[in-house]
């Protein structure tokens, strides 16, 4: 549903330290923000200030020290099957085939194998992967790779996903295909997003809304709301407000990388 006036996602006062022996290491200070439903919402931020420890809470894979996280209007600590999250590092298993690896969502969920088969294909018909269905990950090429990982994310939950770096190890002009492919992808699925990225540009053209991050200790130090049309398009990226706020987030986070 595309209400866009309720939240989604809704994160109070959460923090983090890591305890090593005597030491504590202190990754997230108190952060606050909302994903509302349909939304399309980036962090960015150097690089080891704690993103990927936020995703992890936010996903229940990890416990924060402090604050509260609710998801659906539901406050609680069990938030695993409550979105889709698709890590740094996705492995596809390479001994199952596209259509396996996408059906891997609704095996965990104890979806009949007949139905998780044909829910995959539908998946992998409506994103123009079909023709790969039987082929092995290992066969692909890296930006299809992400593709498999992102519908199988969707497989997961659709309606909410974390989608951490996707696209940081895919070259320029693969980079710019996913972008529309995933903007089409949230669209047609009414989907919520939070998205992790260290790319500027990328943010801007995908998002409704971008969180800048400190350096590490992470907190928010500012918060864009992206005012382009939809749907997006590259050359929105060579409007003069598009550049001068490029210019203004490049130098926010070379500040934040100095420090
Ligand atoms: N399980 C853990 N135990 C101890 N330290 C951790 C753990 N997970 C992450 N860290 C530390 O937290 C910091 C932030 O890491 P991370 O969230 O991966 O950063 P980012 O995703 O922004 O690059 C790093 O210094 C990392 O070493
Ligand atoms: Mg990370």
């Amino acid at each position: 549903m595309h209400t866009g006036d309720t939240a989604k996602l809704l994160v109070q006062g959460v923090t983090k330290s890591y305890r090593d022996g005597r030491r504590t290491l202190d990754v997230l200070r108190p952060i606050d923000f909302t994903v509302n439903n349909g939304e399309f919402v980036t962090m960015i931020g150097p690089s080891g200030c704690g993103k990927s420890t936020l995703f992890n809470i936010i996903a229940g894979v990890d416990e924060p020290s402090a604050g509260q996280i609710t998801l659906d209007g539901e406050l609680g600590t069990i938030r695993a099957g409550k979105s889709g999250y698709m890590p740094q590092q996705p492995l596809l298993l390479p001994w199952r085939t596209v259509e396996e690896n996408v059906m891997l969502g609704l095996d965990v969920r104890h979806v009949p194998r007949k139905q998780a088969l044909a829910q995959a294909h539908e998946l992998l018909k409506r994103f123009g992967l079909a023709e790969f269905a039987r082929s092995y990950p290992a066969t692909l090429s890296g930006g299809m790779r992400q593709r498999v990982a992102l519908l199988r994310t969707v497989s997961f939950n659709a309606s909410f996903l974390l989608l951490d770096e996707p696209f940081g190890a895919l070259d320029a002009l693969t980079r710019i295909s996913l972008h529309m492919w995933l903007l089409d992808l949230w669209q047609s699925l009414h989907a919520s997003v939070l998205f992790i990225t260290h790319d500027v540009r990328e943010a801007i053209l995908l998002s409704d809304r971008i969180y800048v991050l400190s350096a590490r200790p992470a907190q928010i130090v500012r918060i864009v709301e992206v005012d382009l049309p939809r749907p997006r398009r590259q050359e929105h990226l060579a409007l003069e407000q598009s550049i001068k706020l490029e210019q203004e987030l490049i130098a926010l986070l070379m500040k934040e990388q100095a420090l």
